[in-house]
């Protein structure tokens, strides 16, 4: 099975990602994760991709197509793979047909009047990449998952969210109809529980495996 996950900056990707990687085996691909595994790195295309993420604007297509066309040619995706993050605009979609086929695309519909307040509140797991809210960590400052330090995502702060939803809106967007067409995409409503919408998810793959 290969999947996309849709949706806006904190529509819950990365947190049914993790669900899905760990329930269905798939490697979590997000370019998100990449990135700043590059930015701490002190790569040069950390280096690059810091000065769009800061701002909360994307990466070029060149690059990012780049990252993911090579990341897809390792062998643990020859059984299926899951994309966080990806394409996100039409030119990164155009380029990814090219390379590959989609099964599935998960679009997480959130209202945007939620999103400041989960971004700002992530913390996020530095060592496996688990997002929490700090309304539902009681001051724990550890990952439940792995033990792992929990710290704040530098471009969780409201100018950059905003500036990622404004550009999610023009850039991101789009691609729902473009999967829409291709027959390809199924709309989740993402602003109940993390489980109600793993839940909803899994109904889907399970049928998808069949
Ligand atoms: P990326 O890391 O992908 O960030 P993003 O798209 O802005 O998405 P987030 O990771 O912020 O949100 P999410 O949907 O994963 O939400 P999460 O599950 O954590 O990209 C960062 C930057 O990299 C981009 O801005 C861009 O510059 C660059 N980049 C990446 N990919 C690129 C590309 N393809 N092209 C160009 N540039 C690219 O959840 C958020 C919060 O909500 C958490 O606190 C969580 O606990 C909470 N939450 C989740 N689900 C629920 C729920 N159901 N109910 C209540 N709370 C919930
Ligand atoms: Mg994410």
């Amino acid at each position: 099975m290969n999947i996309i996950l849709l949706g806006a900056p904190g529509a819950g990707k990365g947190t049914q990602a993790s669900r899905i990687s760990d329930g269905y085996g798939l490697p979590h691909i997000s370019t998100g994760d990449i990135f700043r595994a590059n930015i701490k790195n002190q790569t040069p295309i950390g280096l690059l991709a810091k000065s769009y993420i800061d701002k909360g604007q994307l990466v070029p297509d060149e690059v990012t197509c780049k990252i993911v066309e090579n990341r897809l040619q390792e062998p643990d995706c020859k059984a299926g793979y899951m994309l966080d993050g990806f394409p996100r605009t039409i030119a990164q979609a155009e380029a990814l047909d090219k390379i590959t086929k989609i099964d599935l695309v998960i679009n997480i519909e959130v209202d945007f009047a939620l999103l400041m307040d989960r971004l700002c509140g992530r913390r996020v797991c530095k060592d496996c990449g688990e997002s929490y809210h700090i309304s539902r960590l009681n001051g724990e400052t550890k990952c439940s998952r792995c033990g792992g330090e929990l710290y704040q995502r530098k471009d969780d702060n409201p100018e950059t969210v905003q500036s990622r939803l404004d550009v999610y809106n023009a850039q991101t967007a789009p691609l729902i109809e473009y999967y829409s067409k291709k027959g390809l995409l199924f709309n989740v409503v993402g602003n109940t529980t993390p489980e109600d919408v793993f839940a909803e998810v899994s109904k889907k793959l399970d049928a998808l495996k069949q």
